[in-house]
């Protein structure tokens, strides 16, 4: 049975955790699931305080003890994991940006490969297509795969919504689970985007030439093999993809190459 981790970044259980509810009732219909729901509010996530440990060394060395870890292991595990936050000002609320910001070595290297990813939000009025851009971008740098994010606008707390608004909600929750679904029993192991790939062949030749071996993300990627792979898991790739892995060494090797000589003429 495939694990779900639903993470719910509203300081209340209302609306969004009511609409959390309906998404997991409708994946019901699609497939049984182990759901797992994590109430932000209720763990022991203290704010970072930004000393850069774990980007540099390496996230074993936060000052924080608390329940970080355990959040991470529960991401490790799951097949699919959805984000569901209200629109706050125009952004997540603090409770989800800590979590974010907790787990922002998670950029630098990358963990969460063949995962699927839905953003939930809900708000009242405006801005929360911007929120769903925002939160699918995070999950892709840390290798999640994005589905089709779900954004419902109500207004809170009323019990008189028409027949036709719940209609309207009932169906938008529908369409974003059966994405969902589909990006949950999409094949392993997926060729990457031009971008994607692009990105990750920049990124290590950067890591290769520019951080010391002793450096926390230049050690994940040895460990990895991703110095010498094609991309972040196994995948063959086409004639065209390979074209551009390379194009992005040879860029990647040109840019590290000009800030070294840089670098040198200042000293
Ligand atoms: C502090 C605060 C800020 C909000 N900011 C916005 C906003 O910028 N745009 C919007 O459309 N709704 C905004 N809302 C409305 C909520 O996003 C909306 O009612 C949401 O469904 C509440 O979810 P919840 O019941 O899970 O907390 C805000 C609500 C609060 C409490």
């Amino acid at each position: 049975m495939k694990k779900i981790v639903a993470i719910m970044g509203s300081p209340r259980k209302s609306e969004t955790f009511k609409v959390l509810e309906r998404t997991q009732k409708k994946l019901d219909e699609f497939e049984k699931t182990e759901f797992e729901y994590i109430i932000l509010k209720e763990k022991n996530l203290h704010a970072c305080v930004g000393c850069f440990n774990c980007l540099t060394k390496g996230e074993e060395y936060c000052p924080h003890k608390d329940d970080r870890d355990l959040l991470i292991a529960l991401l490790d595990n799951a097949d699919g994991v959805i984000f569901a936050v209200p629109n706050y000002a125009l952004q997540v609320p603090a409770l989800m940006k800590n979590f974010l910001d907790r787990l922002a070595f998670v950029f630098h290297r990358p963990r969460f490969f063949n995962k699927s990813f839905l953003a939930i939000i809900t708000q009242a009025v405006y801005g929360g297509d911007n929120i769903a851009k925002y939160l699918k971008e995070v999950a892709s740098f840390w290798g999640f795969t994005n589905a089709q994010a779900l954004v419902l606008t109500f207004l809170p707390e009323t019990n008189d919504r028409t027949l036709s608004e719940e209609q309207k909600i009932e169906n938008n929750i529908s369409k974003a689970v059966k994405r969902f679904h589909g990006v949950l029993n999409h094949s392993k192991n997926m060729v990457p985007s031009f971008g994607k790939l692009f990105l990750f062949r920049l990124v290590r030749t950067s890591i290769k030439k520019n951080i010391k071996n002793t450096l926390k993300d230049y050690k994940y990627f040895n460990e990895n093999g991703w110095f010498e792979s094609s991309y972040y898991y196994p995948v063959k790739l086409g004639l065209s993809k390979r074209a551009v892995g390379f194009m992005a060494e040879i860029i990647g090797n040109y840019i590290s190459d000009k800030k070294k000589k840089e670098l040198a003429k200042k000293e």
